[in-house]
């Protein structure tokens, strides 16, 4: 199936480079009978690509079974997964089929495997090994042929080095992976969202649509969203029952982000919105954010006064291509020594700290995507490489990970 089919099917809605890889893997596996991992943040989109893959597979005329694990008690959940006989426990006056039986020849999907008792987990490593399971209060061997997706929020390989999951299971299921990036890291997602979303709610609840402006999605995506896309739906189906039959406007949204989230807005577009920091540590950021811009200024200044050193009798407009040429060219790159300005220092920072302060942080807070952080830092990639190089991060990166 291909992902434009995918996308239509299971109500998936994206159209960033992210989404689109994570649907081409869908694609590529859904056919192939074997366990799946589901890596995300909470309210990515788990349950819609196990779902996305049981359709997409020659499984999908059966039942897809969803299972919380999280959410079932540990003393219910081996009843509740393989079933029970009759009699296994006092108040068993009836056998009872357990999921995986309800799943043979579908798919069983494992929500939040991560919180899966350490004793049920032996048990599904059974059934992923060979199909095979018993009934609690039973010793009849019984079969199924369940095709798992399992899915988790959480870093299994650290569950694993700190005893809370088998490294077996794990193995097995991290074989196939899918990872869901977080919406902040797909931004280009949220306009598209927002307005499916809207529609949708507006549609069935008979409000009076008259859309969001392209300010509106612009602050929309400035902010984080920690909760993903659930929390994205949450806040544009909010906003439209308070706001209802309105065109729905920037003001509208920063007042909705404010009494929702306590979101603070600053009047420098550039600057980012701050959310779920301890206020010293936002404080913080928003001030090496702003020395960082007030580097990149000096980094013109230099530019500017290093091409008036050769042509000092040219117009500023020309002066002015030189620049757009080099900052297209190269991002802001650093001057060599021979510049009219020599390191600046800002109160105790050099700049090339709070150069190299700002990366750091800025990989990070992308997982070390660096086109992302590039983007982020208005560099080029190549710059961004190269400071990396400069500066030795990449060895800190690596180590602190
Ligand atoms: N790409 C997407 N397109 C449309 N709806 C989405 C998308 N991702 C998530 N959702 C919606 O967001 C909510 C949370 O999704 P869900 O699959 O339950 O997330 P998770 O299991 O990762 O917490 C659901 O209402 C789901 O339909
Ligand atoms: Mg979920």
């Amino acid at each position: 199936m291909n992902i434009d089919l995918i996308k239509k099917q299971t109500g998936i809605i994206g159209e960033s480079e992210e989404i689109n890889e994570v649907l081409e893997t869908v694609s590529q596996i859904a056919g192939v009978d074997i366990s799946v991992l589901v890596n995300g943040e909470s309210g990515t989109g788990k349950e819609l690509i196990a779902k996305a893959i049981h359709a997409a597979s020659k499984r999908s005329n059966n039942d897809l079974v969803i299972v919380n694990c999280g959410a079932i008690p540990e003393g219910i959940i081996e009843s509740e997964l393989f079933g029970h006989k009759k009699g296994a426990y006092t108040d068993a006056s009836e056998s009872r089929k357990g999921y995986f039986e309800t799943a043979n020849k579908g798919t069983i999907f494992l929500d939040e495997i991560g919180d899966m008792p350490l004793e049920t987990q032996v048990k599904v490593l059974r059934v992923l090994e060979s199909g095979e399971y018993m009934r609690v209060g039973d010793s009849n061997l019984k079969k199924t042929d369940t095709r798992v997706v399992a899915a988790t929020n959480k870093d299994l390989a650290k569950l694993v080095k700190e005893g809370k999951f088998r490294q077996d299971l794990y193995y097995r299921l991290k074989t196939v992976t899918i990872n869901i990036p977080s919406l902040r890291h797909r931004k280009g997602d949220i306009r598209l969202l927002v307005e499916r979303f809207a529609l949708q709610f507006t549609r069935t609840n008979k409000i009076k649509y008259k859309g969001f402006t392209p300010e509106a999605i612009k602050v929309i995506q400035r902010f984080d969203w920690p909760g993903n896309v659930r929390e994205l739906r949450n806040f544009v189906e909010s906003i439209l029952t308070l706001e209802k039959g309105e065109r729905i406007t920037a003001e509208i949204v920063e007042k909705q982000l404010r009494d929702e989230k306590v979101v603070e807005f600053s009047d420098n577009p550039a600057l980012p919105v701050v959310v779920n920091q301890h206020p010293d540590q936002a404080e913080r950021e928003l001030i090496l954010r702003q020395l960082l811009f007030l580097r990149q200024d000096i980094e013109e200044l230099k530019l500017i006064l290093k091409d008036s050193d050769f042509s000092i009798l040219n117009s500023s407009k020309n002066i002015n291509e030189n620049f757009a040429n080099k900052i297209h060219n190269d991002g802001f790159g650093d001057l060599e020594d021979n510049s009219l300005i020599k390191e600046q220092a800002i109160g105790n920072f050099k700049t090339s700290d709070l150069d190299k302060e700002m990366i750091i942080r800025t990989l990070e807070h992308f997982n070390n995507n660096r086109r992302a952080a590039a983007k982020s830092l208005g560099m080029s990639e190549r710059t961004l490489y190269r400071k990396i190089n400069d500066y030795g991060i990449e060895k800190k990166i690596n180590k602190d990970s």
